[in-house]
């Protein structure tokens, strides 16, 4: 061989060399970030762990917590509100009667008709109205100028039949879907907002008294004859076409409970003994907190970046408004410690709150081979196109991590209220049912979120008691609730009877 020859030969072999060390470096490079990113994932996931004996943990911590707030005024974390409903709705109710449903982005105008035992709900009807953002943080008279202006609409298309007869009042339930001190059963103050809403001067103030402010302003007659937060409308809703109903839980938006208690059982309670013996409680349960609660540092910084940092943070675990985040910000790790979505971080992925709970769930239900939603996904809200299957896999994953989670501490929280009420065991020989009132969009609409609440309360009840309780969907229950209630506080009650 000339010496041309092999000079040529021990280059091309050089190069080889170089580009096999590069591919190998590459691929080890990226086998380094994949191998981090699954790292990130592995620790989440232990951290999100729920093993039935920590959900129980909770669920006693929670029983605790709840006679703690039934103590005394500011004895927990969970407000335990008394809702001044001490009689749920009977079935006798009748008239035609309003309903206004605040407590997420949307709100609802409602008309109902009741019909009595026979009839029930005869007629019913609604417009939903979204609220621009600039007015959940804005002055609570742009809020409520705003509603009254729907209310206004809505009354003015409708037909004469609806109308009331002279010289009366339309009657209003009022949905207030946030923690209120009640002083009546038509009156009380906020105690301060949750999901989102930040209207400071409001906070303190008689919401029923801002409301009527606007109505009157623009001149509509109407009394509101309850205020309601949404549990204990759906509880009402739910014990109309149901007397086995005792507790009702929202999980939605945000999350709650309430509850049938037994009067006696309510030390703060210092009004008159109710004649049924009862009162129902507004837990407010998002606002639990216990060392037994499985966070990890991005429900730490979630709730260090939120606009109520500290509270709700058994809501920000489980609820609607925060499940996609909890998600993003998982992500987001992945994506600037081991390049998940390549080299670059994704500029969307950096901004709060874009991915949301239907998205997660889109992608968590996504039953393509490819994975084509997720993809679809997440080309259409963080802007990462062309991702891998692997990488489609893990992003389902992280959301199932999230999501279980959720809804096994949403079920442990019914089993605190179950013991609440001595109903976590049956006795020889009862079958007692339960029935609990469920309602909100993630219960709804998250198909996953909902049969991993359902079989985790049986693994916590086991079979026999799992027998006796029952789940029961109560569709937009605190709006037909809340006018239940209002005509069952009618200003004309017993006058119609005659
Ligand atoms: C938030 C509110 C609570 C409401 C729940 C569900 O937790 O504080 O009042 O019931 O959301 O809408």
């Amino acid at each position: 061989m000339g010496k041309v020859a092999v000079g040529a030969t021990i280059v091309c072999a050089a190069a080889v060399c170089a580009a096999a060390a590069l591919l190998v470096r590459h691929r080890m490079r990226s086998s380094g970030k994949w191998y981090r990113a699954m790292a990130i994932l592995k620790e989440f996931e232990e951290k999100c762990g729920t093993p039935i004996l920590k959900l129980k943990q909770v669920a006693d911590a929670m029983d605790v917590e709840m006679h703690a707030g039934l103590a005394s005024e500011g004895g927990s974390k969970l407000k335990m509100l008394i809702s001044y409903v001490d009689n749920l709705p009977s079935g006798h109710e009748k008239g035609i009667f309003y309903a206004l449903d605040l407590g997420g982005t949307n709100f609802r105008v409602i008309r109902v008709k009741l019909g009595g035992r026979e009839k029930g709900v005869a007629h019913q009807e609604f417009d939903e109205v979204s609220i621009p953002p600039h007015l959940m943080t804005g002055s609570s008279e742009a809020l409520f100028d705003f509603i009254a202006e729907a209310l206004a609409k809505f009354i003015d298309s409708e037909p004469e039949a609806f109308h009331p007869p002279p010289g009366r009042q339309r009657e209003l339930g009022f949905t207030f879907s946030f923690p209120v001190r009640q002083t009546s059963i038509a009156s009380g103050t906020l105690i301060r907002w949750t999901k989102g809403f930040n209207i400071e001067d409001v906070v303190g103030q008689d919401v029923v008294g801002e409301l009527t402010k606007s109505l009157e302003k623009i001149g509509i007659d109407m009394r509101v004859s309850a205020l309601v937060n949404d549990t204990i409308g759906t509880l009402a809703g739910g014990r109309f076409h149901n007397p086995d109903v005792v507790a009702a839980v929202i999980l939605g938006t945000g999350t709650n409970a309430a509850y049938v208690e037994r009067a006696q059982a309510i030390p703060k309670w210092h009004g008159p003994l109710p004649k049924s013996g009862e009162m129902v409680i507004n837990t407010e349960w998002g606002n639990y907190r216990s060392s037994h609660l499985p966070l990890t540092e991005y429900d730490d910084h979630l709730d260090e970046e939120s606009l109520n940092p500290g509270e709700q943070v058994f809501e920000k675990l489980i609820s609607g408004m925060y499940l996609g985040e909890i998600v993003r910000r998982v992500l987001l790790k992945m994506a600037e410690e081991a390049e998940f979505f390549g080299d670059t971080v994704p500029a969307k992925l950096k901004q709060p709150f874009i991915l949301r709970t239907p998205d997660v769930s889109a992608m968590h239900h996504d039953t393509s081979p490819d994975l084509k939603v997720v993809g679809n996904t997440l080309k259409d809200v963080l802007e990462v196109s062309n991702t891998s299957l692997k990488t489609r896999k893990i992003v389902v994953e992280v959301c199932d991590i999230v999501v279980t989670r959720g809804a096994r501490l949403s079920a442990a929280g019914i089993l605190g209220i179950l013991k609440k009420i001595g109903r976590d065991t049956v006795k020889v020989g009862e079958k007692q049912k339960t029935v609990i009132a469920l309602d909100g969009g993630l219960f709804e609409h998250y198909t996953k979120f909902r049969s991993c609440l359902e079989s985790t309360m049986n693994e916590l009840l086991g079979d026999e008691v799992a027998e006796t309780i029952v789940i029961e969907h109560s569709n937009d229950g605190s709006g037909i609730g809340a006018a239940l209630l209002a005509a069952s506080h009618s200003q004309y009650l017993g006058l119609d009877e005659s």
